[in-house]
C-alpha cells in the first residue's frame, strides 16, 4: 500500500482517495481517469521548498512531469517555482499563476518561439544549451531592451544508474556542453545576456543523493580550476520514486536537505564562494500523488497460459511501459482485501501487442466491469499521453478532503477533429 497517495485509505477492501470511494470518482468522471491527491502534492512540494528556502535556494517543479494547471496551482502555492521547456510549458505555468521570475527555461533545441515566449514572460533564467542559442536569445533580448539572465548547461560526464533513455549527464549526451565549451560560452556571452551560473542535470529516476553530491563536487572543482564564481548552481532534477511494492521510496526532504549541506561544503572545500542552489524535481513531486482508474472490459484466458485483463485505457495514457519497461502494480479498487487468485496480464485497448500496463500481477478474480487502480501514475503520464487510435485523452481530477475537482475535461472526437482542415 505504500505506493498509494498520502490521503488514500482502504475501507472494507475499497480504495478511497481523499475520502472519496474510487467507484464514485469513476462514476462521476468516467474512465480512464487521472486522479491527483492534493495532500501528497502539497507535502512533496514542501519537502523541497522548505529546505531549499532555508538556505536561500529554490526548488522549481519540472512541468514535463505534469503540466496540468490544476496541479501546478497547488505546487505554486506550496512554494515551488517552475522549470519549463517550451512556449507551451511557459503558457501552462502562466495559466497556473507562476510569475515570470519563477521560471527557468530549458530545452536542447529551443526555437525562436520558445525564446521569445521566455522573454515576453520575463523568465528568471534561460538555460543555454549551445552557442547558437545564445546568439538567438541575445538578438531577441537586445531588440526588447532588458538583459536576460542565463545559466550555461555543462555535461560533467557522470553516468547515473538509471534507464539509458533517461540518462543525460554523460559525455556525448545531446544535452549541455562539454566543460571547455561551456566555459567558453559563459566567458564570451553575447551582449544582451548576463551569465549567472551553471546548470547540470544527470538523469531521472535516480534513487539517492550520491550522484548529485558528485555533481556538486565536480562543479566546485570546475569553478576553482576555471577561476569562476557562479552566483547560481542549478543541479536539475532526478530523484526517483518507488513503482513496485517493497521498493524503497526515496525521501525528497532528506534528499533536498542533504544537498543544502553538500553544495556549500563542496564549494568551501574548493575555495569558491557558495552559489545559490536550485533544484528541479519533477517525478518525485507528482508521481505518487497520481492514481489512474480504468474499467475492465474483457477477461480472456489463452492456451499459452496468459490471462488477459483488458481495460479501457493503455499505452496512450501510459506510454511508460512500452518506452522504458516501467513496472506498474494495478489493483482491483473494490477488492483490496481479497487474496489473489492468480497472476494476470493487464492489457490496454490499443491496436498493438506491446500495449500492456503490467505483465504479471496478482489480482483477486478480475471480472469485466471491475475498477482497476494503477498507483504512481502522476508523473510523465498526462504529459506523454497520445491520441493513438483516436481515443481522447483522459479527464483529470484533483481530490482534496472529500471533494473532487475536475481540472482537465475528457477529450472528445470533436477535439480531435478541431485541428483538421
Ligand atoms: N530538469 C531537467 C533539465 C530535466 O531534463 C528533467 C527531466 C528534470 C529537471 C526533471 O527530472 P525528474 O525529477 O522528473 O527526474 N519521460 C521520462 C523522464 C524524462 C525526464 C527528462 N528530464 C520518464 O517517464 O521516466
Amino acid at each position: 500500500m505504500t505506493l498509494l497517495p498520502d490521503a488514500a485509505t482502504v475501507v472494507h477492501g475499497r480504495l478511497v482517495l481523499a475520502g472519496i470511494d474510487a467507484e464514485d470518482l469513476a462514476a462521476a468522471h468516467g474512465t480512464p481517469l487521472y486522479v491527483y491527491d492534493a495532500v501528497t502534492l502539497r507535502a512533496r512540494a514542501a519537502a523541497y521548498a522548505e529546505p531549499l528556502a532555508s538556505v536561500g535556494g529554490r526548488a522549481l517543479f519540472a512541468l514535463k512531469a505534469n503540466g496540468t494547471p490544476g496541479v501546478l496551482r497547488i505546487l505554486r502555492e506550496a512554494g515551488l517555482g517552475a522549470d519549463v521547456a517550451s512556449a507551451g510549458e511557459i503558457a501552462q505555468a502562466r495559466a497556473a499563476g507562476f510569475a515570470g521570475a519563477d521560471l527557468v527555461v530549458h530545452g536542447n533545441a529551443k526555437g525562436d518561439d520558445d525564446l521569445a515566449a521566455a522573454l515576453a514572460a520575463g523568465a528568471g533564467l534561460v538555460v543555454l544549451d549551445a552557442p547558437e542559442e545564445a546568439a538567438a536569445l541575445a538578438a531577441l533580448a537586445r531588440a526588447r531592451g532588458p538583459e536576460q539572465d542565463v545559466l550555461v548547461r555543462v555535461t560533467p560526464d557522470i553516468v547515473v544508474d538509471t534507464h539509458a533513455k533517461i540518462r543525460t549527464g554523460h559525455a556525448g549526451s545531446k544535452f549541455g556542453l562539454d566543460p571547455a565549451d561551456a566555459l567558453a560560452l559563459l566567458r564570451g556571452l553575447p551582449a544582451g545576456l548576463t551569465g549567472r551560473g551553471l546548470h547540470v542535470h544527470l538523469g531521472s529516476q535516480v534513487v539517492d543523493a550520491g550522484p548529485l553530491r558528485s555533481a556538486a563536487a565536480w562543479c566546485a572543482r570546475f569553478c576553482a580550476e576555471a577561476a569562476i564564481a557562479p552566483e547560481v548552481l542549478d543541479l536539475g532534477g532526478g530523484l526517483g520514486v518507488a513503482y513496485s511494492p517493497g521498493e524503497p521510496g526515496p525521501d525528497p526532504r532528506a534528499y533536498a536537505t542533504a544537498l543544502t549541506t553538500a553544495v556549500p561544503a563542496a564549494f568551501a572545500a574548493a575555495g569558491v564562494p557558495v552559489p545559490q542552489l536550485l533544484l528541479e524535481p519533477g517525478r518525485s513531486v507528482v508521481a505518487t500523488a497520481g492514481v489512474t482508474l480504468y474499467r475492465v472490459r474483457i477477461v480472456k484466458r489463452t492456451s499459452a497460459g496468459t490471462t488477459w485483463v483488458s481495460v479501457d485505457g493503455g499505452m496512450a495514457d501510459n506510454p511508460r511501459v512500452a518506452l522504458y519497461d516501467a513496472p506498474y502494480h494495478p489493483l482491483l479498487a473494490t477488492r483490496l482485501d481479497r487474496a489473489p487468485t492468480g497472476a494476470f496480464a493487464v492489457a490496454g485497448r490499443h491496436c498493438e501487442s506491446g500495449d500492456v500496463l503490467a505483465w504479471d500481477v496478482p489480482l483477486p478474480d478480475p471480472q469485466p466491469g471491475d475498477l482497476v487502480a494503477v498507483p504512481v501514475t502522476g508523473a510523465y503520464h498526462a504529459t506523454m499521453a497520445s491520441n493513438y487510435n483516436a481515443f481522447g485523452r483522459p479527464a483529470a481530477v484533483v481530490v482534496d478532503d472529500g471533494a473532487a475537482t475536475e481540472v482537465t475535461r475528457r477529450e472528445t472526437p470533436d477535439d480531435l477533429l478541431a485541428r483538421e482542415r
